[in-house]
Formats: structure tokens, sequence, C-alpha cells
């Protein structure tokens, strides 16, 4: 049976990854759903026909988790209740990840954070536009026992996100022992898969020692490269298999790994369709022969398993893109080596065609909405501002500057309602992937300044969409980005960093001002 005929016009069925659903790769993998861990939020349910208000409790603590079978690992995890509104709003991931959070645009929502963690911590909703003591900020982190109230209006459209901490100097740690979860947007869409044919795959990547523990940054070089887990964790679980049927499905990613810049190709060879990024549908639906996904970043595919056999397995392949073309500890550029780049795919997610009806579906002609700006409605158009990348002294800054808090440069204070033309330009020997709070941009222009990495960036340059809104852009090095950025009518502070999250605690983040 098609799901995708059957959806409901208002978008009031989720499945929406809702399902993070997962059975590890153990031979007890199968097509019944019930042999699958019983905490796997793996069924859709339905999201109530009237939105009302949402009131939830969210508490991140330490506990367990099984990532790899058999081996329990101490972990930190989100996890919620809902304390008025619709029960289907919060569903378990099943794993460490937090519990993913189902809310509709227009809908009010309230959350009571607890941080129940032996240190301080906030929550932040990566790409949701809210006001600056909504966002989840450094500066409103809380101590360990206390709480922090949110109360906001989703002014987002429809579309995947993610929540996760943000306490300065900790997030990366914090993200890594587990604190992540997916927050997905409901409301009206174009027809798309949904229900049991809209699943979810976060991507990260863990290092885990012979006692079943954690290993996180040791070194110098993983404090100035980012730090990248030595297997792929997906949903929470090593060698993640999904079974799917012979229909077309929705599969939300988000790169959820601390540092690693994935280039994703199927097994097949087949092109990845990306109908979706960073949470806003993309005009028309494209098709990439691998897919880049940094830190941060989110991509829909849409997939359409009604042409495979029973049986056949469609594996998602990763690879890792870290290039370092100069010395981390110098002056940047110019000091060549070690920028090639060889693709090396281990299998991220398997996806597994259970025996079923061929029920073949087609994706509607138009998804999107043109965005509603474009870079001739900036107000600087004759000099956009330049954000200078850089790498000395062992560390990493934006325009020379750190985290300095509420102490913003006149380049970073901006008007709100107008659009502005910023310019990432890195000088540095790797590449860091730029986001800026409760933003949604357009990359206007990518050129080089310094084309000594052309070469590996031609090796993934086709995975590379920037034909829709973004909230996190990759700048490789020697590359200067142009954004065109709409700043909208919420005033204060508000972060821009490098989503590289040890590049993020150790201070490559600002804030810009919106006055
Ligand atoms: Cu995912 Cu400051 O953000
Ligand atoms: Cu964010
Ligand atoms: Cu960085």
């Amino acid at each position: 049976m098609n799901e995708i005929g059957r959806r409901d016009a208002l978008g009031l069925f989720f499945g929406a990854g809702a399902a993070l659903a997962l059975s590890a790769c153990s031979s007890d993998a199968s097509s019944d759903e019930t042999s699958a861990p019983t905490t796997t939020g793996g069924s859709p349910a339905e999201l109530e026909a009237e939105a009302r208000d949402l009131t939830l409790n969210l508490w991140a603590e330490p506990t367990t988790a099984e990532i790899t079978p058999g081996v329990t690992t101490d972990v930190y995890s989100f996890r919620a209740e809902v304390i008025n509104g619709d029960p289907a709003s919060v569903t378990p991931s099943g794993s460490y990840l937090g519990p993913t959070l189902h809310v509709r645009t227009g809908q009010r929502v309230r959350i009571t954070f607890e941080n129940r963690l032996p240190e301080e911590s906030i929550v932040h909703w990566h790409g949701l536009v809210v006001a600056q003591d909504q966002d989840g900020q450094p500066s409103d982190a809380v101590a360990p026992g206390a709480t922090y109230e949110y109360d906001f209006v989703i002014d987002n459209p429809p579309g995947t996100y993610w929540y996760h901490p943000h306490p300065h100097g900790r997030t990366g740690e914090q993200v890594y022992k587990g604190l992540a979860g997916l927050l997905i947007i409901h409301g009206e869409e174009p027809l798309l898969p949904s229900g049991d044919n809209d699943i979810a795959v976060v991507l990260q990547d863990r290092t885990i020692g012979s006692d079943g523990q954690l290993r996180y940054v040791n070194t110098m070089h993983d404090q100035m490269a980012g730090f990248v887990g030595g297997t792929l964790v997906t949903n929470g679980v090593t060698d993640l298999t999904l079974d799917v049927r012979r229909e077309p499905y929705r599969i939300r990613l988000l790169n959820g790994a601390n540092s690693r810049t994935q280039y994703l190709t199927w097994s097949t060879g087949q092109p990845l369709t990306a109908i979706a990024t960073d949470g806003t549908l993309l005009p028309g639906a494209t098709d990439v022969e691998g897919l880049v996904l940094t830190p941060a970043q989110r991509t829909d595919l849409w997939v359409d398993f009604s042409t495979f056999e029973s049986g056949q397995q469609l594996e998602l392949l990763s690879s890792d893109t870290f290039i370092e073309s100069g010395s981390m500890m110098g002056n940047g550029m110019g000091n060549q080596f070690g920028s090639d780049l060889d693709l090396d795919p281990s299998v991220a997610a398997t996806f597994v065609v259970i025996d079923s009806e061929s029920s073949p579906g087609s994706l509607p002609d138009s998804l999107g909405t043109a965005p509603s700006f474009g870079p001739t409605d900036a107000v600087n158009g004759d000099s956009p501002k330049q954000m200078i990348l850089s790498t000395r002294r062992a560390a990493h800054w934006i325009n020379d500057r750190q985290w300095e808090g509420r102490e913003v440069s006149d380049i970073e204070t901006v008007g709100a309602n107008t659009v502005e033309l910023w310019e990432f330009v890195n000088q540095s020997p790797m590449a860091h992937p730029i986001h800026l709070h409760g933003k949604s941009f357009l990359v206007t222009s990518r050129t080089w300044d310094d084309d000594s990495a052309a070469g590996s960036w031609a090796i993934i340059e086709s995975g590379i969409i920037d034909t829709g809104l973004r909230d996190t852009v990759l700048v490789w090095p020697g590359q200067r980005i142009q954004i065109a950025v709409p700043f909208g009518d919420h005033r204060g502070y508000f972060p821009y960093h490098c989503h590289i999250l040890e590049h993020e605690d150790s201070g490559m983040m600002r804030n810009f001002r919106v006055i």
C-alpha cells in the first residue's frame, strides 16, 4: 500500500523520523516490528487533529546506553515528558539520543529544562527562529539541579531541526556523551511520504574503549582538527539496520557528529535525491551522486524502494572529508601537505527491503517556494562584511577574535529586518562549517582567495547543495563564501560559530547583535 497518496493534506500524520527506527544489526533484525526494541518509537503515532499548546518537561541526565550490542556505556541523555498537550509530541529514540520532539508551525511550546547533569548546561533549538532568551545561549547555561523555562511559538516552516546543549566550552563533550535530539516541525507541506515511510537517520561517530566507555579528545591535534570518532554510530547504535517496504520513503538525515563532515553515497551508486536542506524544502528535488553533510546540517532525501527486490539491501555509505591544507600550528595556507582527499566509505546504515508489494510513487513537481529575499535586497550590496577564519597560535579565530560573550564589533551589529551580505573567508588550513543562530540564509557565491585546496574540493563539490536555504555552510580552505542573511525582527545577541564543536568550545564563536 502506498502511503504517499494517503497523506493528510494538513500534514497531520507524522512518522517523521519520528521513528528513529532502529534495530541493531543482530541476527534477529527482522521485518517483524515487534521484535525491534520496544522503545524505538518505531510505529508512527498520529498527531491530534487540532493543534493545541504544548507543555513539556525536558531534562538531561547521566545514564547508560547500549551503543554496541552487549556493551554498556555511560552516556548523557535528554529525556522528556508531555505535561500538557498531544501525547504524540514526544517519541523516545530507543538509544542515548533524546526523544524526537514533534511540534507544529504556529504552535506555542513551553518547555521546562531541568539540568540533572553534574555540570552546567542549556538547550539550544538549532535552526529555530526564537527570541534571544529562548535560544539556549551559552550565557543562559544553568547549574546542576537548576531549571530554565522556555516559552515560544514555532515560527519556522515544517522541516527537520534538532536540539543540543550549548554551554560555553562544554558543548562538544556533552553532545559527544549523547545530548542531542531531533525536532520535527509539522504543518502544511506538499504530499511526501509520511507515517511509517518518514524516517530519520542521525549520523554520528564515537570511539569506544575496551572498557566499553567513550573516549574523547586527548591530544592537541584532536582539539585543533576536531574530534573524529573511530566508529560510525547511527541513531545511537553501531551497525544500524532499518527495514523498509517496497515504497517511497522520506529519510531525514542529520549530521550530529562533533566534527566529521561526511560525504554520503548509496552502495548501488544511484543518486541521492535531496528534497530539503537545513529544514527548508528545496524548490525542486535535486539529484547528487554523493552528498556533503557537515556537522549540524540536515538533508531530507526521497528514496523509492519500489524497484528493489524483497531482501535487497541498500547501504548508506559515509566517508570523512577531513583535509589539512597546511600546518595547524603555522600561518595557514601555503604550507602544502595532506591536502589530498581519499574518500574511504564505511557503512553508516543498512536498509533492508522486506517482502512487500511494490508500490511506486513520485515526487510532487514543486516542493518549496523560492526564497522571498535575495542578494539584491541587501543593505550592503556594495560592501559585503568580511569574516576571516584563521588558525594561529594553536587556535581558530574569526576576524582575529574569539568568543567574548556580549562584546560585538561594528560589523557584527546588524539592523532588524534587513538583509546583509556576509563573506566568510577561510585562511585556515582546514574546513569550517559556519552556523548562524536562527537564520536561514542563501549562499550567493563561492570563490577562491587561494585555490591550493581546489583539488580536494573538486572531489566533493558536486555533493554541495546550495540552491535552498541553509543555516550551516561549509567553507573549504582558501574559499570565500558569500551569504545573504535576512536578520528578522528578534533583537538582541545571537551566536554564530563553527559547528565543529571542538572549535566552538575553544572560542571559534562570536555573537552578532540585531538592533
Ligand atoms: Cu547547533 Cu550554536 O548551534
Ligand atoms: Cu543554532
Ligand atoms: Cu572550525
